[in-house]
């Protein structure tokens, strides 16, 4: 039986997009039952017909933690199987993480443990890495924290800026987040102790999707 997807994105939703292409190709067997945004002009929304649309600004409740609690109300509502951050630029708090700990997953755009937090293309850059990428890892309270289910790398190239750096690493992404959900829908991947389990073993060096230059 299909997945059922709840999905959170704060931005343009290529990552999304990616989901939805491999839903309708029949490459992934799921269901997006429900986009979550706490940006209401977000463009992610716009990649899913307005009764699977949620979106509200924080600015309008009192607190992150009522904030968090009408997202998780709203996501609960639809009655997920998982929970995907795809470019969901706010932090959850720990009720949140608790309430779908286990079943929530993120792409992260480097290679986990590098790179936790924000601007990851241009702190790969000067640090001097020759390479860098993308991750999915389960979400745990701790920022970019949690056990990474599966990774892709790409070279970084003389003369890449941050900009070139992202957009290659943006190409290795789709794929890397549809092989993770395919692995989560034929029930592949669980999470024990805060690490990444995959055929019930634990990871403790993540897989690689191979890199095919574009
Ligand atoms: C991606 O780089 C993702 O890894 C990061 O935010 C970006 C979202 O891109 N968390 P999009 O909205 O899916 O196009």
């Amino acid at each position: 039986m299909a997945i059922r997807l709840a999905v959170l994105a704060s931005g343009r939703g290529s990552n999304l997009q990616a989901v939805l292409d491999a839903i309708a190709s029949g490459a992934l067997d799921a269901r997006v039952v429900g986009v979550f945004s706490d940006r209401p002009a977000a463009p992610a929304l716009r990649r899913v017909p307005a009764e699977l649309r949620w979106a509200r600004a924080p600015s309008g409740f009192p607190d992150r933690a009522a904030f968090d609690a009408a997202l998780a109300d709203a996501v609960a509502a639809a009655a997920p199987d998982w929970v995907l951050c795809a470019g969901y630029m706010r932090l959850l708090g720990e009720d949140f993480v608790a309430r779908f700990r286990g079943r929530m997953l993120n792409i992260h755009p480097s290679l986990l443990p590098r790179h936790r937090g924000l601007r990851t293309h241009a702190r790969a850059l000067a640090a001097g890495d020759a390479e860098h990428g993308a991750s999915v890892h389960f979400v745990t309270p701790e920022l970019d924290a949690g056990g990474v289910v599966l990774q892709a790398a790409v070279p970084v190239l003389p003369g890449d800026d941050a900009e070139a750096l992202a957009a290659r690493v943006l190409g290795v992404e789709h794929p890397l987040l549809v092989r993770a959900l395919q692995w989560a829908a034929a029930g592949r991947i669980s999470e024990r102790e805060g690490r990444a389990c995959l055929d019930g073993q634990p990871v403790f060096t993540p897989p690689r999707l191979p890199y095919v230059p574009a």
